[in-house]
């Protein structure tokens, strides 16, 4: 047998090398080349891969569009992760760690849409059928309709669907699937990318509505190439909140809705409901009468999303001093905790400081600033934030808080209570 001839891939980018490094030149990321053969066929993209025929040009406007119409899933926060129900022939993505319930959720989507009329084919090369039917079986009716298949060959699975003709594809998970046509084992670069190129092909041709599971690495982003990614149409994130029964659904990506909308749903032992208010779910967990946490107005997608902030600075007992956050950039935290030493007189030197935004949120916008702030100065005085303020507001160098664009910095109910004189209460707000 000839011996194959091997390459090295980037694990993030895709790049592909003759020799190993130990940084990738594609996109700079270091220890991401893994050694794989290099496909016996080249993959074609796009049209070329189709019998060759070239391409016709089309006015636009007579362009039918698969946005006329979409498919509810019965689902309501996922139908609205989505920009409004399920695109006919397109591509998505779904990402996130093993057991936090994404086959669960696909499965739901599937029993939604075969509800509403629309037929369905689940593809698992995880699950025995038997396993998914015990999972159906929790979901109730809707879910025994679903047609079921278990096969890791794409090009069975895709000879399969060309048999039903399903108006959505389920294939749980991309990383189980391999085309034959490649050397390499499932889940390998040259497989992940070649395996979502076809699908993508089979939807936009057939209509289909398509959706994949993907893994997530530990460093939290889809296994394979990053240009899975750019291959499909959406990339959904599913993930936990820190509290046991919430999952977090993110749109990062969307072409046919707004990216960095957020669905929140609970785990139950029927599976997934959705939570139209999360708002109010992040704010009932909330730790009242303890110091070092206060409320921020966030925008998540087109809603806004009131969340708590929870700051705890400790001393710390040996070495550097520990600056750990969750749900904030922590060079932010490190120029707040600067701020505050050379404009309020805080010394965080000896301070641990551990931050945490509640409910999985991660807050990118300046006018969190405040409420960090806020949280900070009510552990260092172990003073507690009135539980009825909100803050909004933009914290400078100088140590002032500025309002956004988006009308100004707002402190409610509150006023900026014993906090640090160099932090002033925002024009308007106290
Ligand atoms: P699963 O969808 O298998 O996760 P993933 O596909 O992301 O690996 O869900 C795993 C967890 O969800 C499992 O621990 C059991 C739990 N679960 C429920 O709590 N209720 C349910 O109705 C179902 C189907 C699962
Ligand atoms: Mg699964």
């Amino acid at each position: 047998m000839a011996k194959l001839r091997t390459a090295f891939f980037c694990g993030e980018c895709g790049h592909e090398t003759i020799r190993w490094q130990g940084r990738c030149p594609g996109c700079g990321a270091w220890n991401t080349l893994v050694e794989e053969p290099v496909s016996r066929k080249r993959p074609l993209a796009g049209r070329e891969a189709r019998r060759g025929e070239p391409a016709v040009p089309v006015r636009l406007a007579e362009v039918e569009g698969p946005e006329t119409s979409r498919w509810r899933t019965g689902l309501d926060e996922f139908d609205f992760v989505l920009g409004g129900g399920v695109v006919p022939g397109s591509l998505v993505l779904i990402g996130g760690e093993p057991g936090i319930g994404k086959s669960t959720l696909l499965l739901q989507v599937a029993a939604g849409l075969e509800a509403a009329g629309h037929r369905t084919l689940y593809v698992s090369g995880e699950e025995s059928p038997a396993q998914v039917r015990l999972r159906a079986a929790r979901l109730g009716p809707g879910a025994g309709e679903v047609s079921f298949l278990s096969e890791t060959d794409l090009d069975a699975v895709l000879r399969r669907s060309e048999e039903l003709r399903p108006a959505a594809l389920f294939v749980d998970s991309i990383q189980t699937v391999y085309t034959s046509e490649l050397e390499g084992a499932p889940g390998n670069v040259g497989q992940v990318r070649e395996c979502a190129a076809r699908l993508q092909r089979y939807a936009k041709e057939g209509n289909v509505a398509v959706f994949l599971v993907g893994h997530v690495t530990k460093g939290g982003t889809v296994a394979g190439p990053k240009t899975l990614e750019h291959i499909v149409d959406t990339v959904l994130y599913f993930e936990g909140t820190g509290s046991l029964d919430h999952r977090v659904l993110r749109a990062t990506k969307n072409r046919f809705g707004g990216a960095d909308e957020i669905g929140v749903f609970r785990m139950t032992a029927g599976g997934l409901v959705p939570v139209p208010n999360p708002s109010e779910l992040f704010l009932r967990e909330r730790t009242q009468g303890v110091s070092g946490a206060a409320v921020v107005a966030t925008i998540e997608g087109t809603r806004p999303l009131l969340v708590e902030v929870q700051a705890l600075c400790t001393k710390g007992s040996y070495g550097a001093p520990q600056r750990v956050t969750t749900g904030f950039d922590r060079q932010r935290l490190a120029l707040l905790l600067a701020v505050l030493e050379k404009r309020a007189g805080l010394a965080f030197g000896q301070l641990d400081v551990f931050l945490n935004v509640v409910g999985g949120v991660r807050l990118v916008e300046p006018a969190a600033d405040l409420a960090v702030v806020a949280a900070l100065g009510s552990s260092v005085f172990d003073r507690e934030v009135p539980g009825d303020a909100v803050f909004l507001g933009e914290v400078g160098r100088g140590g002032r808080a500025a309002g956004g664009g988006a009308g100004g910095a707002a402190a409610g109910g509150g006023r900026a209570h014993g906090f640090p004189a160099g932090v002033r209460a925002p024009a308007g707000g106290a």
